[in-house]
């Protein structure tokens, strides 16, 4: 994974568009995949929180049709598929089931139902957002494919549709019930800041992450996955806590709208777990508009800790967390520059994210990478990431 060398993925991409579709005029576009600062599994309960999009991105050359077949080619999987779009329900129960193709088939179905006349594509993939890291690769495929696929049908959604769409296409079509926030962070991210998005409003404000920062992501080389069991049973669980508050307060309709002091008044009426997912998701949304506070206040520190904190919560509180992605939190709050880490995205598994000097930056990633190996045995990848712009074309 390298965020560098677009020209050549763009040309290799070109390149193979044209022997797989013989269509030599393609038009490119790209979506990045995401780490997420502060606020896990808040957005489904309508609450904040803080991506930033990566320089890593998924790429789609794209070349229009009018007779209602959608072609599509991964370099990464090596396969061409063709379907028909009056055949996409088919498609989705048959081959497109646990096939990388129902993400792109997914946003065409989503798109359609929309309203948005997708008429018929070719469309060439190619990723460098690691699958199975908890980066979003499925989002940044997602709102790719939607970006081609509206600028091919010359339409246009505002960026928070665009991502609605998306994540409709991998809640009904792929069928893993995520939330809004890799969607939305794709179609709507800003280089060099975080974005504070409020996932009931679907509106977002921007965080500057200061010059002399780095984010750091290191992948714990543990498969995460939102399609896995776990994941829709958190999200079970933190409904389970919205409608016991619910109960005592008719206006709590989601956590959201529930303080901590509400959750634990209505700790009888709950499972356990269902009162320690609710904390976790009541604090960590709160955690979202302190850390907006505190770099607004140019307090990187108070920063770090609300991450490290961050990662309590949804070690203890949410019961999401595993062994590796502990230990490089903990390997990484030693190291020199480093002012707060995490586990992000789904977890149990997936990437760490550290917030780290500049300076020091490629000496902690060497050292995190280090002391992992030697006590895993495993070789993380760790990068010093980028944070870029979100959807658009490769021009
Ligand atoms: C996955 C989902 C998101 C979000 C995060 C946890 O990335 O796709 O919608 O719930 O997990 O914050």
């Amino acid at each position: 994974m390298n965020g560098s060398g677009l020209a050549g993925r763009v040309d290799a991409l070109k390149r193979c568009h044209e022997e797989k579709m013989g269509n030599a005029a393609a038009r490119v576009f790209q979506a990045p995949g995401r780490v997420n600062l502060l606020g896990e599994h808040t957005d489904y309960s309508g609450g904040f929180c803080m991506p930033a999009a990566l320089n890593f991105n998924t790429l789609v050359a794209a070349t229009p049709r009018t007779d209602g077949l959608l072609r599509l080619h991964s370099m990464d999987f090596k396969e061409t598929v063709k379907i028909q779009l009056s055949e996409l329900e088919e498609w989705r129960t048959g081959t497109g089931q646990g096939h990388w193709s129902a993400y792109p088939a997914g946003v065409a179905w989503s798109l359609h139902e929309r309203g948005v006349k997708v008429l018929g594509a070719d469309l060439t993939l190619q990723g460098n957002v690691p699958p199975g890291a908890g980066l979003s690769s499925s989002a940044s495929v997602e709102v790719a494919t939607a970006t081609a696929l509206l600028a091919l049908a010359g339409a246009s959604l505002a960026k928070a549709e665009v991502a609605l769409a998306c994540q409709r296409a991998e809640n009904a079509y792929v069928g893993a019930p995520c939330g809004i926030m890799d969607q939305f962070i794709s179609a709507s991210g800003v280089a060099g800041h975080a974005l504070a998005i409020d996932t009931r409003a679907l509106t977002a404000e921007l965080a500057p992450i200061p010059d002399g920062l780095r984010l750091v992501v290191c992948n714990s080389m543990v498969r995460h996955s939102v399609g896995g069991g776990e994941y829709g049973e958190r999200r079970s669980q933190v409904e389970e806590a919205a409608a016991a508050i619910g109960r005592l307060h008719p206006r709590v309709k989601q956590l959201r709208d529930a303080t901590l002091a509400e959750l634990d008044e209505a700790k009888e009426g709950m499972s356990a777990a269902a009162y320690l997912r609710g904390r976790h998701v009541i604090s960590d949304s709160q955690r979202v508009l302190d850390g907006v506070a505190a770099l607004r206040a140019g307090d990187v520190a108070r920063y770090g800790k609300l991450m490290d904190e961050a990662h309590v919560s949804f070690r203890d509180d949410f019961g999401a967390s595993c062994d590796e992605c502990d230990l490089l939190v903990s390997l990484a709050q030693e190291l020199p520059g480093c002012f707060g880490s995490r586990l992000t995205g789904g977890g149990f598994g997936g990437c760490t994210v550290s917030l780290v000097e500049a300076e020091a930056a490629d000496e902690f990633a060497a050292s995190l990478k280090a002391g992992y190996h030697e006590r895993t045995g495993v070789v993380a990848d760790v990068f010093v990431c980028g944070i870029a712009d979100g959807a658009g074309e490769v021009l």
